[in-house]
């Protein structure tokens, strides 16, 4: 439960020992049993109160030994700070699994999981490795690992983006992060358009050109709004460089014995580069003897660390929980990606060309998106009372209205369900009626004939449709109630124009019912536990 008691820090019995911790300890109930028959008393319910138990069962007057000396009687993860009150000039911290980075100031020091809480206190930081232990006092720091080996480590600067976090005038991060998208887009790709040979470039793949040829098939892994980033992705580098590419949910790859395959290169998608499934599923991978690259926001995180090379989106510190701006450039990623595989590969130069032409204009195209704000917030109004939502969208735009989807429930709590248009018919038809609205993708490509077609059969049984396309069409106009017009862009590329109107219908749909926009309920924005 959320509660005082449920919160960190914990202390041991005596009060002496506290510790904060992220992570689950798997194996804290036979502990809690054993310490409960010795007489111990617990205040809360969570599994970490076990280790400030176990470090004072153990205490021996040095907090580093004891520390190390408990550790491996842990099974499960942690991101771990221990204190002790008779020691106030001395910190412990320990990391299995979950992120923990020391920050160093002027003349302090701070321990965090995530960079972008040390704000502008910090100028240089560590990260923490799997099994190593730190110890600051009041002037150093020491780095050893569970066999008491001395671990140099190096210290780096913190990208100053991090440290300048403001919501610049916006009410809240997210429309901040919704706004920032055209800026954010073109980061994602300067610098990485070779012009004369009509392809991408991308130094941190750290593959050469042939390697890249071998390659017969793309595995993309990722959980969240960054799996449906990668769902895309799968599609433009299916589409783009013919190469058979999948999605695999990251918690579901881990659920099962996965097949790797020498001839298959395999992305790991994370905006912070720290999300506990992604991460062991890119390990499992890797211990198989895949090559997995890795697709990461947050410069440094464990996952950029551990992948065998890749590249950063730099969309800038994401803020809000909802991701995205994160999402539009984790596709400018895998646009880039499609174009130097489809490049590489059968890609004519007429459609390298169109290609490059049309990502250039997407920071314009979104632009644009945003003087529909708006419209977007009347649609919003509109539709406020309803409880449920069907989003529909067909090939690229299937994954597309997941997101959308996805972005309503999170922070409105508004009950929505994507379905690919086509699977409605198989079932989903039955919850279509007049309260329950359907948002509809519909761009102007091949097809647009069966979309009209899905958008008919909910007309037809009196539920109201929002449409975000692309073309001025009478026949869409006649049918639905709502409709949301953007630029039109290349086929493979309408993912980036389609999703923004569904950001800030989200946004809006839940401004108007009063909710936490930026920290909704049950959600953190880095899920460090399984
Ligand atoms: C949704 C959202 C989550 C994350 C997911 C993965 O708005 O933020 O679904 O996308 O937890 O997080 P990352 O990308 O950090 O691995």
């Amino acid at each position: 439960g959320v509660t005082n008691e449920n919160s960190h820090p914990h202390c041991d019995p005596t009060c002496k020992i506290s510790i904060v911790h992220n992570g689950i300890i798997e194996n804290y109930f036979e502990i809690k049993q054993r310490l409960m028959d010795a007489g111990n008393k617990f205040t809360s319910e969570t599994d970490s109160e076990v280790i400030a138990h176990l470090i004072s069962e153990n205490f021996d007057g040095d907090l580093l030994a004891t520390v190390r000396r408990v550790l491996p009687m842990l099974r499960g993860t942690y991101g771990l700070i221990v204190m002790h009150s008779d020691f106030p000039d001395l910190i412990i911290g320990a990391r299995n699994g979950s992120p923990l980075v020391l920050g160093i100031g002027n003349e302090e020091m701070f321990l965090a999981s995530d960079v972008i809480a040390f704000g502008p206190y910090v100028q240089k930081i560590v990260y923490l490795n799997d099994g190593e232990i730190i110890k600051i006092d009041q002037n150093d720091f020491s780095v050893t690992n569970v066999q008491r080996a001395t671990i140099k480590k190096e210290t780096q600067d913190l990208e100053s983006d991090v440290a300048d976090i403001s919501k610049n005038g916006f009410e809240h991060f997210m429309l901040k992060e919704i706004y920032e998208q055209p800026e954010s887009i073109k980061r994602g790709l300067a610098g990485r358009i070779n012009f004369a040979e009509y392809t991408g470039k991308l130094g941190g793949l750290n593959m050469r050109d042939a390697e890249l040829d071998a390659i017969k098939s793309v595995v993309i892994v990722a959980s969240g709004t960054s799996y449906y980033a990668g769902s895309v992705g799968a599609r433009m580098i299916s589409d783009m460089a013919r190469i058979p590419t999948s999605t695999e949910m990251a918690s579901e790859l881990i659920a099962k014995n996965i097949i790797v395959s020498p001839d298959t290169l395999y992305f790991v998608v994370s905006q912070s580069g720290e999300t506990a499934d992604t991460l062991f599923a890119m390990r499992e991978l890797k211990r198989k003897g895949a090559r997995v690259l890795g697709i990461c926001n947050a410069v440094g995180s464990t996952i950029a660390r551990e992948s065998d090379g890749g590249v950063y989106i730099h969309s800038g510190p994401e803020i809000a929980v909802a991701s995205t701006k994160a999402f539009t450039s984790q596709i400018t990623a895998f646009a880039i990606l499609a174009l130097i595989m489809g490049r590489g590969r059968g890609m004519s130069i007429a459609d390298g060309d169109r290609l490059i032409k049309y990502l250039a204009a997407i920071p314009n195209a979104v632009e644009h998106i945003l003087t529909l704000d708006k419209l977007i917030c009347n649609i919003a109004k509109k539709y406020s009372s309803c409880k449920n939502f069907l989003f529909m969208g067909r090939g690229i735009c299937h994954p597309v209205a997941m997101e959308g989807a996805l972005k309503l429930k999170e922070i409105s709590y508004i009950h929505a369900e994507a379905v690919a248009a086509g699977e409605l018919k198989h079932g989903v038809i039955a919850l279509v009626n007049p309260d329950t609205p359907s948002l509809f993708l519909v761009p102007d490509d091949e097809l647009r004939g069966k979309n009209i077609s899905s958008m008919k059969e909910v007309h037809a049984r009196g539920g109201k449709i929002i449409v975000v396309t692309d073309i001025d069409d009478p026949e869409i106009n006649a049918i639905a109630d709502d409709v949301i017009i953007v630029p039109k862009t290349d086929r493979e590329l309408t993912p980036f124009t389609f999703v923004v109107p569904m950001q800030l219908f989200a946004y809006h749909m839940a401004n108007i019912l009063g909710r936490e926009i930026d920290q909704p309920r049950n959600l953190a924005k880095s899920v460090t536990v399984e």
